[in-house]
């Protein structure tokens, strides 16, 4: 069987559309219709007319694709793809962390779950957290769950305080600032991008930070020709396969060959398929945690929409 043309075929019979995430396995995108990071996705997740969506990537992203299209018959294609920073908070230790700080809002990074966004005031992304914090114009922020992102997006306000929760990404942990000097010896031409889930002693010396989508934009526009790239290996295998679909001669170097979200790689096609036929792996959320967590999604697309205009 031709799992490709089977599953296009399905999603056809069905009106589905597939969003995957650029950490996925990579043979995910010929059956992909959108390809990208998680504000892209979650934008797709809204205004699809779709009856179905297969999302190929985590958990909470299918979460968020759910909350955003209720209607929707949202599909996991393997439920064991969870997401190891988003695991790190539920709701008690959050309720904890505001106790500890009361009448701060509190900003929840969108790797967090349905119930955990439901206690936040505003969701954001890696590719809109500074601005979504500068735009809420107050001195002092909550950040959950990662301590890394809400670091960075102290580092680029300097004037707001951000109070971190202590959850991280172990994948972006395992980049190291030798892992950056070492770049810099070897490869004394390339540029460093760097996600901003790595330490952010780590990303204060890459030379672009930016979400996954942001990173291969970057690259794909600089007129440099060799890069290296602090984040998860799949950005690395889509940058190196456009590079030669487009004849752009440019070499994409992962800085570190551990850098893989092993969780990102268990949706195989097989379960692609298998979840499209039989619509199994369906994600439901309860509905008045769903309606709580929609505002804080709501909140973010409106105002970066609106103001940050990303
Ligand atoms: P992006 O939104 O940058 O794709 O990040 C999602 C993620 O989980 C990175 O580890
Ligand atoms: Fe979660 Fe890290 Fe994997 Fe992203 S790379 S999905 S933050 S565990």
């Amino acid at each position: 069987m031709n799992l490709v043309e089977e599953i296009k075929k399905l999603k056809k019979a069905k009106n589905a559309i597939i969003l995957t995430h650029c950490y996925q396995n990579m043979e995910i995108d010929e059956v992909s219709d959108f390809v990208g990071d998680s504000l892209y996705l979650s934008r797709q997740a809204a205004k699809t007319n779709a009856d179905i969506i297969v999302f190929a990537g985590v958990f909470f992203m299918a979460q968020s694709a759910k909350l955003l299209s209720p209607n929707k018959k949202v599909l996991l294609p393997n439920m064991n793809s969870g997401c190891l920073m988003a695991d790190m908070i539920d709701v008690d230790n959050l309720k904890q962390f505001k106790a500890q700080n009361p009448d701060v809002p509190v900003v929840c990074y969108i790797n967090s779950t349905a119930e955990v966004k439901a206690q936040c005031d505003i969701c954001c992304t890696s590719s809109n957290a500074v601005d979504i914090v500068r735009n809420l114009n107050v001195p002092k922020v909550l950040f959950a769950p990662d301590t890394y992102l809400g670091k960075w997006v102290e580092h680029k306000l300097k004037n707001v305080e951000v109070i971190t929760f202590n959850g991280f990404c172990p994948t972006h942990l395992r980049i190291r600032i030798e892992d950056i000097q070492n770049a810099r010896t070897k490869y004394p031409n390339a540029l460093i991008l760097a996600h901003p889930e790595c330490h952010y002693e780590v990303s204060k010396l890459a030379d672009f930070v930016g979400s996954t989508k942001e990173i291969m934009e970057f690259a794909k526009k600089s007129d440099k020709k060799q890069f290296v790239i602090a984040t998860e290996k799949g950005v690395v295998e889509r940058l190196n396969r456009d590079s030669k679909l487009y004849n752009q001669g440019k070499e994409f170097i992962l800085i570190n060959e551990n850098i893989v979200c092993p969780n990102m790689k268990h949706n195989t096609l097989e379960d692609i398929y298998n979840t499209l036929l039989n619509e199994s792996n369906e994600i439901n959320i309860n509905p008045n945690i769903a309606q709580k967590a929609r505002i804080s999604i709501d909140k973010m697309l409106s105002l970066t929409s609106s103001v940050i205009n990303k």
